[in-house]
């Protein structure tokens, strides 16, 4: 464990208990303890693993990373204006972290599976990082039949979506039924695997992420979430 010092009020409100403004209050009542015993002098510096808030260990010390099974009907955004976020889902806490918790890559409201959640914005880059090629694998069903030679396009890098000057890097299809298929991506662009299909004919009516590198979504429950280890993704 990497010793990680903060004077209390910061650590309050790094962590996304209370602001800085209302650390004092906090300390007065007690609730920030350091191996048992009440902080209260909100610039005494602390080791964030001896602590306790409310006689809890701080939540994530070294940086939130969690994997979320998203249901439909939610956006990644942090704007309500669009409709419900997934950030009403998790943790009311998660939302006053500094810096704040974010998805790693984004999901389409509609979009279901595999999301990753973090306040590390290196973690983010690592993984949306194209240089990275991490890849995604897409449950997909389709609303006409897939035509003939599509895993050999996907397959090609030669598939330019519309407005894009560069083909799409080679993708795996496999094929799963006339309407159905997998696809794994080593790139992230916006609305791709929609726009993959939709430009041969075949729009896209369901859509779930699976995978992400080697981490599956498993048997996660839709709206569930769980700590996962920054190895698990390879970081
Ligand atoms: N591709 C899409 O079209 N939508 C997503 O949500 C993810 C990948």
């Amino acid at each position: 464990m990497t010793p990680l010092r903060l004077r209390a009020d910061q650590l309050l409100s790094r962590y996304g208990y209370c602001s800085r403004s209302e650390a004092r209050a906090w300390l007065r009542r007690g609730r920030l303890t350091l191996c048992g015993e009440p902080i209260q002098d909100p610039a005494q510096r602390l080791e964030v693993h001896q602590c306790a808030v409310d006689g809890r260990p701080v939540e994530f010390p070294d940086g939130l990373l969690v994997m979320f099974h998203k249901p439909a009907g939610f956006t990644c955004s942090h704007e309500e204006r669009d409709g419900p976020t997934i950030y009403e889902r998790l943790p009311l806490q998660w939302s006053s972290r500094n810096p704040p918790v974010t998805s790693i890559g984004r999901l389409d409201k509609d979009a279901t599976g595999l999301l990753l959640l973090t306040d590390q914005g290196e973690w983010v880059h690592q993984l949306t990082s194209p240089r990275h090629k991490v890849p995604k694998l897409y449950e997909v069903d389709v609303a006409a039949d897939l035509p003939p030679g599509l895993t050999e396009l996907f397959a090609s890098g030669t598939l330019h979506l519309d407005g894009e000057p560069k083909p799409c890097q080679p993708a795996r299809l496999e094929l799963l039924g006339p309407r159905q298929a997998r696809l794994e991506l080593t790139e992230g662009r916006y609305h791709q695997v929609k726009r993959m299909f939709g430009s041969q004919g075949c729009p896209v009516i369901r859509l779930h992420r699976k995978r992400i590198g080697a981490l599956d979504l498993g048997d996660l429950e839709v709206g569930n979430w769980r700590p996962i280890q920054a190895t698990e993704v390879g970081l």
